[in-house]
């Protein structure tokens, strides 16, 4: 089979094409022969070696397939399945612990979905949405799955809140998807007008581009007529937190998700109160979270089998040209999910 192996200490220019033998189920295993995986921020700061991964790891956080053999033991699955990867294949339900997060392919702990065929538990594995495509199913894992416990789990959302999106990388346009089957108003950020456009052909009620408009923050509050949002997907982190703090209500709640403002930080002038503070004062739930469990998604996959909901696929980029991928998503000129044919 052919497979990915990135190389010690990582970087774009150590990923190989290898050809390595698959192996078969074990108890409690499925033999899956990956379709598609889609690209994370989280896959590519592994790929850069910002995560320290033993030499020769499989990336890619993000399967889909079919279930070509099942292992003694597995009744969930029977071959021909079109299947879903989870995140963290040992969470299967209930509140997260250090087992449950402590290993997610591709990463630190076990092989990804960078390759042909794949040999795990079954239990990290669940069906795919019917009629979706194995590419349009491969974007759900982490993307997908953020999004929806971020609004859905932790969030409660309900129909007439307000959310709060930014930019336009995998989560936030499922942010965006969820927000609107919902029934949710949704306010949209970028960094670009031509992206903008296409946010608000997708649903989104109003549009700020955050570049022009540094304090897009009180914009949000003011589209809202001064009450502020009920909900902010933050993807930037501390560089962005204030903006969100102050779009916030109060009450309201910021779901703590990525960090890709954070090298833009800046200082809190003197005197003001920091964002914590204000987290504080106003009462924002500020909720940390990484992905979700397996029941989460399965919820995830009934509501859009339920919907017709259909992912955003930017452009797919064949298994041996996952470096050119990640190159790709540095640009930030994507819309929605880049995906990996394999
Ligand atoms: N906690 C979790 O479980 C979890 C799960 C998934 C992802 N994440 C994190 O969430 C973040 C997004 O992940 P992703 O996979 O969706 O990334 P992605 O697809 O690579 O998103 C890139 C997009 O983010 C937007 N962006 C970049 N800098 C921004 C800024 N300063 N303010 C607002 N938007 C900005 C840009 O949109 P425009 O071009 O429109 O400006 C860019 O195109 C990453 O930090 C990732 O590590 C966390």
């Amino acid at each position: 089979m052919r497979t990915i192996q990135l190389s010690s200490p990582g970087g774009l220019d150590r990923l190989h094409l290898v050809e390595a033998e698959p192996r078969a189920p074990g108890p409690g295993e499925i033999m899956v022969r990956v379709r598609a995986s889609s690209l994370n921020y989280h896959d590519y700061i592994v790929v850069k070696g910002g995560v320290p991964t033993k030499d020769g790891r499989i990336p890619m956080s993000d399967g889909a397939g079919e279930v070509v053999e099942v292992g003694e033991g597995v009744d969930r699955f029977a071959a021909g399945d079109s299947v879903i990867s989870t995140f963290f294949p040992r969470w299967k339900d209930g509140e997260p612990d250090s087992y449950a997060i402590s290993e997610v392919p591709g990463d630190r702990g076990i092989d990804g979905f960078a390759s042909e065929f794949v040999t795990a538990s079954a239990d990290g594995f669940s069906h795919a949405p019917k009629g979706y495509s194995h590419m349009e199913a491969a974007t759900l894992t982490c993307a997908g799955l953020t999004a929806w416990r971020a609004l859905m789990v932790n969030g409660g959302l309900k129909p007439g809140d307000t959310v709060l999106t930014m930019g336009t990388g995998g989560v936030s346009i499922f942010a965006l998807q969820f927000a609107k089957l919902a029934g949710a108003t949704v306010i949209s950020t970028s960094s670009s007008d031509d992206k903008l456009k296409r946010l608000q052909e997708m649903g989104a009620d109003h549009i700020i581009n955050y570049r022009k408009f540094p304090e897009w923050g009180q914009m949000a509050k003011e589209l809202t007529d001064g009450r502020g949002v009920d909900h902010v997907v933050e993807i930037g982190g501390s560089g962005s937190l204030a903006q969100s703090v102050e779009a916030c209500r109060h009450g309201g709640h910021i779901a703590m998700i990525g960090v890709l403002a954070s090298r833009d930080e800046k200082p809190t002038p003197a005197g003001m109160p920091s964002p914590m503070v204000k987290v504080m004062m106003k009462q924002i739930r500020l909720c940390g979270l990484t992905v979700g469990a397996r029941r989460h998604q399965e919820d995830m996959i009934r509501a859009i089998e339920a919907n017709g909901l259909r992912p955003v696929l930017d452009r797919s980029f064949a298994l041996e040209a996952l470096a050119d991928a990640f190159r790709y998503q540095e640009t930030g000129s994507h819309f929605g999910k880049i995906g990996i044919e394999i």
